[in-house]
């Protein structure tokens, strides 16, 4: 892809946020508190000067890109108020013209793709070609929800008798608080929020701790189309303190939520303990998910498919693999492979075109994640392991381990890490057990029999099923993305019922 579009690892890196390096950058504008997130401000030229001519070879580990000082309870506070004050001016915008914004966005955002890929591989540490599959994700959300906002969104004339008219309507609900998680932290931040203000929403936007840079630019963009200033607000900070400020306030309206079920938890359980009207929770959360592979896959087809699902993104996916369960009739050609392909994976520099696999997102993860393979290490058995010869920090190597029963899987290792089981018998079963494990967003199949599929399909309590590819990567409008259970409350991401979810509906009868 990069190739094709003749842009390299050092113009990425190199380029400028803003159209060109001599214009001002469009400052994100952090309005609320008189304390430390207003130096926000000023901190934003200064890290986007280091994001400008940071040299290639000092990117990502050890340039320093920012000091963002973190709002705090009071900062949620006054930017809840004043987004409140503006949920009626925003609401009262035509559709059309708020579609428009996004269409906008979409287009600025497009001509500064290898400005925010460099600022992706800096601040996420995600390889190049994740970056452009990142970007090209947030320019479709933005454009694909203008196309569904203008077909769904539009007053409904509904029939009634002689003398009466009926009249559906849909408007914003008020302020929404979009909370967002650091492994995709353009696109899943920007999906939310443009989703909520097509749909009429004012939006308190609070990004994952670990990646606030580039949510910034992308509030600062979309100030920069024309999103008034009291429709948006980002809030810095952690998501026990501003998060939890933001979801518990009286004023909130909606919540928006993608990260871990831990957290969607607590979110549900602070919304439902509240006061006043019910407010309503869109939550994505996480997986444990699963591929089946009956004895006619074809193994290379297979193996590759795994590769991808389990090890791209060094696993920090919500849609990864974790589990393959392989039949035991090909089990053993297919491990063997798998092995072979693994130690074929270059793990290192996320700015090196030639990575697959780039490091873990932060010091937590990789002691966290580094603690849960040394105890694998311990209780399963090794089936392949890709070398790492990179001194890059916080690399881990993609590894798998063979598992004696699915329902030992109990807890999602948001990393590199594969588990296959090998099992015999009847595939129902197999599937039973997955459903078993109560998360339900991505599944794989790998078969020959397309009845079969078929039937896993429709068994499978799973939002996304993938047969004969790998499990990684939905299109918007094209996969709609979303789980059940554990995994979500739907709807899905990307598709045509989501807009709904951020509106109240409204039925006008008049006796003409
Ligand atoms: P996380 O749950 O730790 O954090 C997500 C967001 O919630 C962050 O912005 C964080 O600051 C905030 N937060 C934390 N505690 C909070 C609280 N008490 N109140 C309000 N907000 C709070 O998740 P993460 O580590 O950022 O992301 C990884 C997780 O996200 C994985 O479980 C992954 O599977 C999941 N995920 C799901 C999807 C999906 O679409 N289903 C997509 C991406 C990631
Ligand atoms: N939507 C992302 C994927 O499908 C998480 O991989």
């Amino acid at each position: 892809q990069l190739a094709d579009e003749h842009v390299s690892a050092e113009q990425l890196l190199a380029s400028p946020l803003a159209p060109s390096s001599d214009e001002a950058l469009p400052l994100p504008q952090v309005l609320y508190g008189s304390g430390p997130g207003a130096r926000a401000n000023s901190v934003g030229v200064d890290l986007a000067c280091l994001a400008m001519r940071a040299p290639l070879d000092a990117a990502v580990a050890t340039t320093h890109l920012s000091t963002l000082s973190m709002h705090s309870a009071a900062d949620a506070d006054a930017a809840m108020q004043r987004l409140h004050a503006g949920f009626d001016a925003w609401s009262a915008r035509p559709l059309a013209e708020r579609a428009a914004l996004l269409r906008k966005a979409a287009d600025l955002l497009e001509a500064r793709l290898p400005a925010y890929c460099g600022l992706l591989v800096k601040e996420a540490h995600k390889t190049l070609g994740d970056t452009v599959a990142e970007v090209r994700e947030a320019v479709d959300f933005c454009r694909y929800y203008a196309d569904q906002a203008e077909a769904r969104l539009m007053d409904q004339p509904l029939p009634g008798p002689t003398g009466e008219s009926n009249l559906l309507r849909l408007h914003g609900r008020g302020v929404f608080v979009c909370i967002s998680p650091w492994n995709f932290p353009l696109a899943i931040f920007a999906g939310q929020v443009v989703a909520a203000l097509v749909a009429g929403n004012t939006v308190a936007a609070k990004p994952a701790e670990q990646t606030p840079l580039v949510a910034q630019h992308f509030v600062a963009l979309l100030h920069e189309v024309g999103v008034p200033q009291d429709a948006v607000a980002l809030l810095h900070g952690l998501g026990e303190t501003v998060g939890a400020a933001l979801v518990a306030h009286p004023l909130t309206a909606g919540v928006c939520f993608t990260g871990s079920t831990q957290v969607a938890r607590l979110i549900n359980r602070t919304l439902a303990a509240k006061d006043g009207p019910i407010v309503p929770l869109i939550a994505e959360t996480g997986g444990l998910n699963a591929m089946v592979v009956d004895s006619t896959a074809l193994p290379e087809q297979v193996v590759d498919a795994v590769v991808q699902s389990a090890f791209r993104s060094a696993g920090q996916r919500c849609s990864a693999l974790r589990l393959l369960c392989v039949h035991e009739g090909i089990a053993d050609g297919v491990i063997e492979m798998l092995r072979g392909a693994m130690a074929e994976l270059r793990v290192g520099d996320p700015a090196e075109l030639a990575t697959d696999v780039g490091p873990l997102i932060d010091d937590e993860a990789f002691t966290a994640i580094g603690a849960q393979v040394r105890r694998l290490r311990g209780e399963a058995k090794l089936l392949g392991e890709t070398p790492v010869r990179s001194s890059f920090p916080r690399l881990l190597a993609p590894i798998a381990f063979e598992i004696g029963r699915i329902a030992e899987l109990k807890t999602e290792i948001f990393g590199p890490v594969l588990h296959v089981v090998r099992w015999g018998g009847d595939v129902n079963e197999v599937v039973r057990q997955i459903n078993a494990l109560g998360y339900g967003l991505t599944l794989g199949v790998q078969t020959r029999i397309d009845s079969r599929a078929q039937r896993i399909a429709d068994t499978a309590r799973i939002g996304n099923v993938y047969v004969n590819r790998n499990m990684i990567g939905a299109v918007v409008g094209v996969q709609p993305f979303g789980g059940e259970g554990l995994s979500g409350t739907g709807p899905k991401a990307g598709g045509p019922h989501y807009l709904y979810r951020f509106c109240a509906e409204q039925t006008v009868t008049v006796n003409t």
